[in-house]
């Protein structure tokens, strides 16, 4: 078959990885290389360093078959590759944001050496707009009678859904300032063409741009709704209800107007920063994407004090249980988490904190210190005052309220990502707090209407709701986030 390639994988993290997986099954003989000689020997061994659903079986299928392999050196897959895909890091500088492309280079000087006549280079890493350019000129430099192309195809992978992204993806981006390097690049891909992905062809700068356009918006997103939590919590409207209604509107979609504690990860906060630091080079203002980061910024450290002033008379030596501590479900990372903002906070506020994560412990230990690490999600409970959901996984929006009433010694619960069923706590006897919502929810009711061309939505009953919550304010309940001390 014309379309199977020679491709060499400069990188095995996150991206390196899914990528090289990914295109290993779709038939291309792939070798992912590594200065990182532990993690190599790992992956020959069927050791995955990262928890993505569904990453570890292509993984094993296709080093068995022979399609995948991993090497801790590099030139013998470059000098063979007829692409060669940018995996590495591009970590932010700490003094002023911006990507730090030591990595980027370091790997472009290995393909300088190494490679062979009519390579197509691909950065597949996040970098600013102009580095193809930058690697372009680095490579001239160095071979100046090399044959090669530089093609930027940047992967919109999200973290927990990875393997998913890359074979159903919404759009491949190739951006190319030579036909046949875009061609080479995007003949890679044929196979996910011909199942209905659109590949887009642009000139480079532009699919690099696309990228960051691409991570700011969606971080607009999600501030805007974060501040629209807030004005509900003010003016007693209910945040998810107000998420269906906008996200009805096709012009504005359902997806990612999920209110929570701010936007983390490993992309969002670096992207955005780097996107603001090459405007700033060219004098160009994007107050839009500053202020998205700012909110967020601001939003994190706020929920811990929030939740801290909620409590008559504060939180000094009350045990208060975190379940949570990824910066989303299904992860095992808690890069730049809001659950570790809200954890620092209610420390300062005095809290005795139990902490648990299905998978985040791990690198959590590594970041943050005076906290108890419960192994499960009981021994966090137990004897608690306060509950504070800080991750939506799966686990804790199934928890029985009336098991952890057993266990609790107060009832009184954050959840800061609306992912309880609000009435069956209440039922239980909870006092929950939720993110933008301050009073009954209006009764809305809506039939589903799924078609072709929209996604399948549940009808919404808060009927059963409201009826708790005026139970609630009945009972002389606070309304807002004034709150009563948890039961003894
Ligand atoms: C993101 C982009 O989605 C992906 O395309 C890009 O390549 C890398 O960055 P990821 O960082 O894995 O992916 O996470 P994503 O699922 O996009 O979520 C980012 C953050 O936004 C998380 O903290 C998540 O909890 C939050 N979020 C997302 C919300 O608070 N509400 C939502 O509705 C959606």
């Amino acid at each position: 078959m014309g379309d199977i390639m020679q491709i060499a994988i400069l990188g095995a993290g996150y991206v390196g990885l899914v990528s090289a997986a990914c295109l290993a099954d779709l038939g291309h003989h792939v070798t992912c290389i590594d200065i990182n000689r532990d993690r190599i020997e790992g992956l020959q061994r069927g050791e995955i360093p990262i928890y993505e659903p569904d990453l570890a079986p292509i993984v094993v299928r296709n080093t068995e078959n022979g399609h995948l392999r991993f090497a801790a050196d590099a030139a013998g897959a470059l000098a063979t590759a007829q692409v060669i895909f940018i995996c590495v890091g591009t970590p932010p500088r700490v003094q002023d944001g911006e990507a730090d492309l030591g990595f980027v280079f370091e790997a472009t000087r290995d393909i300088a050496r190494y490679a062979r006549d009519d390579v197509a280079v691909v950065t597949k890493s996040t970098v600013p707009v102009g580095t193809g350019d930058l690697i372009e000129g680095l490579i001239r430099r160095m071979r100046p009678h090399l044959h090669f192309g530089v093609v930027s195809n940047p992967e919109f992978l999200k973290e927990g859904a990875a393997v998913a992204d890359f074979m159903r993806p919404d759009r491949i981006v190739v951006g190319a300032e030579e036909q046949w390097a875009g061609d080479r690049v995007a003949q890679i891909y044929s196979e996910l063409a011909r199942a209905g992905a659109p590949i887009l062809r642009t000139r480079r700068r532009s699919s690099e741009a696309i990228k960051y356009a691409a991570n700011a918006f969606l971080a607009i997103k999600l501030s805007f709704i974060n501040e629209i939590a807030d004005f509900c919590e003010a003016w007693d409207a209910d945040i998810d209800s107000v998420s269906f209604g906008i996200g009805l509107d096709r012009r504005i979609g359902p997806d990612f107007l999920q209110a929570g504690p701010g936007y983390g990860g490993s992309c969002f906060p670096k992207d955005l920063r780097a996107l603001l630091h090459s405007a700033r080079e060219r004098a160009v203002g994007l107050r839009m994407v500053e202020t998205a980061s700012a909110v967020n910024e601001a939003r994190k450290w706020s929920m811990g004090r929030r939740i801290a002033a909620a409590v008559s008379g504060g939180l000094h030596e009350t045990r208060v249980a975190l379940l949570g501590l990824a910066f989303k479900p299904e992860t095992d990372d808690v890069r730049e988490s809001p659950a570790l903002a809200v954890v620092n906070a209610l420390l300062r506020a005095g809290a005795h904190l139990h902490v648990h994560d299905p998978k985040g412990m791990k690198a959590a230990r590594g970041l943050i210190e005076g906290v108890t690490f419960a192994e499960t999600i009981r021994d966090c409970l137990r004897d608690a005052e306060i509950l504070v959901i800080a991750t939506g996984w799966e686990d804790y929006a199934r928890l029985d309220p009336h098991a952890v009433a057993d266990l609790m010694a107060g009832r009184l619960v954050f959840d800061l990502r609306n992912a309880l069923p609000a009435s069956s706590w209440r039922k239980a006897g909870f006092t929950l707090r939720r993110i933008g919502e301050a009073a009954p929810p209006a009764t809305i009711s809506f039939t589903a209407r799924p078609g072709p061309d929209r996604s399948p939505m549940q009808a919404v009953d808060w009927d059963a709701v409201r009826h708790e919550r005026h139970r609630e304010k009945g009972a002389g309940h606070a309304r807002g986030m004034a709150m009563m001390k948890p039961a003894e």
